[in-house]
């Protein structure tokens, strides 16, 4: 077995051990709400997940570096070091999770030198476990997967989400969402970044763009890419974090509606 894929298990495993977790919070009724900076919903589910997740890195890889939303979500601490790097969100979809929806999942990517090199997403609730390796393809259960072949913008589906505050941002985001679906099928706002973006690389969906934090959309972007999907900006970075952990702008599209989604995205800027 490659060193990769004994990476890949490990990480299916404790996706598999958090997400055991997260189930058995919420049916027993266990949950606790706070909220971050007075806005970001978060839960005892999202902590004690992150607390197995990353203890079970640390035990294992005790050289490697951890960027978690809930225990070290400072990515500049980490940017001068070259050691592995795990980018976790322990629960993508919280909102989701403390209503008592479906579309959650759990979040690890495995990153080298600025490169994601393995990838796991799970949705406990669906028992639908994402799985990449660069270079080696994308599965979903042990079956590979492949994104659609949808030419036209007039037949796409495509999701995206909202951040907590949209004080300043509001305006700027439905002018987007307007143009887009001026242009395409339909929209979903299905509430975990990271699934959206396997959903396109399912083929459930066509596209997906977003502003996130690196954790909501590392694994899911190699799990994208391998399944044959274009990743990319509808604005390029300007330097900062490194390229793949980029998460501003993202644009992650089946491969035909990448260029005319990213301009039609461009023309949406305001001001
Ligand atoms: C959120 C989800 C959501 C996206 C938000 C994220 P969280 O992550 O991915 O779909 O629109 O921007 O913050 O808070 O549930 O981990
Ligand atoms: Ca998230
Ligand atoms: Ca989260």
């Amino acid at each position: 077995m490659s060193n990769l894929e004994s990476i890949l298990n490990f990480a299916v495993d404790i996706a598999s051990q958090a997400g055991d977790l997260i189930v058995k919070l919420r049916s027993e009724n266990h949950l606790h709400h706070d909220y971050k900076k007075g806005i970001e919903l978060v839960t005892n589910a999202d902590i004690a997940a992150d607390e197995l997740i990353t203890q079970a890195i640390s035990q294992r890889f005790p050289d490697h570096q951890i960027l978690a939303e809930e225990s070290n979500p400072n990515f500049d601490e980490l940017a001068l070091n070259d050691a592995p790097l795990w980018v976790i969100d322990p629960i993508d979809g919280t909102v989701n999770y403390a209503h008592h929806h479906q579309m959650v999942s759990i979040s690890i990517a495995y990153v080298v030198k600025g490169k994601i090199q393995a990838a796991v997403v799970y949705n406990p609730f669906m028992a639908e476990m994402f799985c990449a390796i660069r270079h080696q393809g994308a599965w979903l259960n042990d079956q590979p997967i492949r994104c659609s072949q949808t030419q036209d913008l007039n037949r796409a589906i495509f999701a995206t989400g909202f951040p907590y505050d949209k004080t300043h941002q509001l305006p700027q985001l439905i002018h987007r969402l307007h143009a887009m679906l001026e242009v395409c099928a339909d929209v979903r706002r299905l509430g975990s970044a990271a699934l959206d973006i396997c959903w396109v690389a399912l083929g459930r969906l066509d596209a997906y763009y977003e502003t996130v934090s690196p954790w909501d959309c590392a694994a899911a972007w190699l799990i994208a890419k391998e399944a044959g999907a274009k990743c990319g900006y509808f604005i390029e970075p300007n330097g900062g974090i490194k390229h793949e952990l980029h998460s501003e702008n993202i644009l992650i599209t089946t491969p035909a509606l990448f260029e005319p989604m990213k301009k039609r995205l461009l023309n949406a800027q305001l001001g």
